[in-house]
């Protein structure tokens, strides 16, 4: 089991991967019309963290890090239907959170989360409360109303991985 992170970097394995992620996003993000989906996963201010097991994408997360604002906004979060609820998301969150904290030196992650997936967010330590100034995230994130706006603010030093 490996947790990459990858954009359209051109690599062949890197750009299989990714159509893999968009089209597991596709499926589980019915409310996500496609083309936005394809043109946020091959946008190139835009990583994801992926799940491979035995060379497939399992799942992933696709966010945008604001390195001067040190948030990340997260764009898409799924894994693949037979595989839910098996432990893949908790594991790949904190992969995404090591390698955003560590990598590109974010400090909070914020999100717009889907009605039935906030008790995810809330078991991956995001909240409903906004803590983050607004002056650090206003202007960056636009409003979308089909979730609820929710934050994480990352451990400075907790190993989220082993
Ligand atoms: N609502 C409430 N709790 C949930 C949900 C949910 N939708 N999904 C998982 N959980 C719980 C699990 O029961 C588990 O709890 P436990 O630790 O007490 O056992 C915990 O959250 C973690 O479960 P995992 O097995 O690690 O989660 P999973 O691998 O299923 O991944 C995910 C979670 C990504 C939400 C997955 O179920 C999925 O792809 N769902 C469909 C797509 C979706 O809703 N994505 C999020 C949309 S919002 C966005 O993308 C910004």
């Amino acid at each position: 089991l490996k947790f990459p992170c990858c954009w359209n970097d051109g690599v062949d394995e890197h750009m299989i991967w990714l159509i893999g992620l968009k089209n597991i996003f596709a499926r589980q993000l019915p409310n996500m019309p496609k083309e936005y989906i394809v043109r946020l996963v091959m946008d190139r201010n835009h990583k994801s963290v992926m799940v491979i097991r035995r060379k497939q994408v399992v799942g992933g997360i696709t966010y945008r890090p604001y390195v001067s604002q040190k948030f990340g906004e997260i764009a898409f979060c799924a894994i693949t239907a037979d595989e839910q609820v098996k432990g893949y998301g908790t594991r790949l969150m904190n992969h995404l959170k090591q390698h955003a904290r560590d990598v590109d030196g974010l400090t909070h992650f914020l999100t717009y989360a889907d009605n039935n997936a906030v008790g995810y967010f809330i078991k991956q330590g995001f909240t409903k409360e906004i803590h983050l100034e607004k002056e650090r995230w206003h202007g960056y994130i636009k409003d979308y109303d089909g979730g609820i706006l929710m934050e994480c603010k990352m451990d400075p030093k907790l190993p989220y991985t082993d």
